[in-house]
């Protein structure tokens, strides 16, 4: 037996939601995961996430989600994310603000616990994602095994400083937000698995996500700039993490990169 984890990169909105329906299918088919956890931060429009596409998130057959610096981008997430149990916005936010920073995943070999931490460096200032993982890590490994923390950041610094400070403490610390997958995946010494960024999952052609030319022309203006989410083809990144079912640490993790007109389930 193994544990099997496939985690999406962000979902960026309706070009993304249709990437992952279209992809999940076959990819279920093909790795059989026991747990398949999406980043949906910027699933509604690239901006947070709504109720409706939650319910749909789990109609397709995700088990749980993760967000991100854009959580709160939704007015209606107040309404819901108290009572949303396996959607999980950063941990270290202030006590006291709406949601949950972890969340228990029951599956078929047992409970997978989700966390999501967002980093300081280039991102507005919030509590230490070290300090707050120490604590969470301490507090879920007396009920499970199996573990997998999604560090929200920019700098691919403090995405290695994070893996490296969690190494062997948990399943596996996968980078999500700069939206462009990272080369590096491995396993850690001490067995936990490590991609710097899992990448997105949506519009294709344009920068990040979002429609190209408006993004260029913030960059060759120094304007203010209302960017819009773009459409068109998609892209899908994910990985697959395999997991020692005695240890809760990892066997590997892989790569997965795929594109509308080229449907790799090799
Ligand atoms: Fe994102
Ligand atoms: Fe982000």
């Amino acid at each position: 037996m193994i544990i099997r984890i496939l985690f999406v990169g962000d979902i960026v909105g309706a070009v993304g939601r249709k990437a992952l329906k279209t992809c999940l299918p076959r990819l279920r088919d093909k790795y059989n995961p026991g747990f398949i956890i999406v980043n949906g931060e910027n699933a509604a429009g690239g901006r947070g996430i709504n109720a409706s596409i939650v319910k749909e998130f789990y109609e397709w057959g995700v088990h749980g989600i993760t967000m991100g610096n854009h959580t709160w981008d939704q007015k209606e997430i107040f309404d819901f994310i108290d009572k949303e149990e396996r959607l999980v916005r950063p941990a270290n936010f202030p006590p006291g603000t709406p949601g949950r920073g972890l969340a228990y995943i029951k599956g078929k070999e047992g409970e997978l616990a989700i966390v999501n931490l967002q980093g300081r460096t280039f991102l507005p200032p919030i509590d230490c994602p070290f300090r707050k993982a120490d604590e969470i890590v301490e507090q879920v490994r007396k009920r499970t095994r199996y573990v997998l923390v999604d560090f929200h950041a920019e700098a691919t610094s403090e995405k290695l400083a994070m893996g490296w400070h969690l190494d062997g403490k948990v399943s596996a610390v996968v980078g999500t937000h700069t939206h462009v997958q990272t080369n590096d995946e491995r396993v850690l010494p001490q067995g936990t698995a490590y991609v710097t960024d899992v990448g997105m999952t949506g519009p294709r052609d344009g920068i990040l996500g979002m429609e190209r030319t408006s993004v260029m022309q913030k960059f060759k203006t120094s304007l203010p700039v209302r960017f819009v989410v773009d459409e068109g083809k998609w892209h899908f990144h994910a990985v697959v993490i395999d997991l020692n079912p005695a240890t809760g640490l990892a066997q590997s993790i892989k790569l997965i990169r795929m594109d509308e007109e080229q449907l790799i389930f090799e």
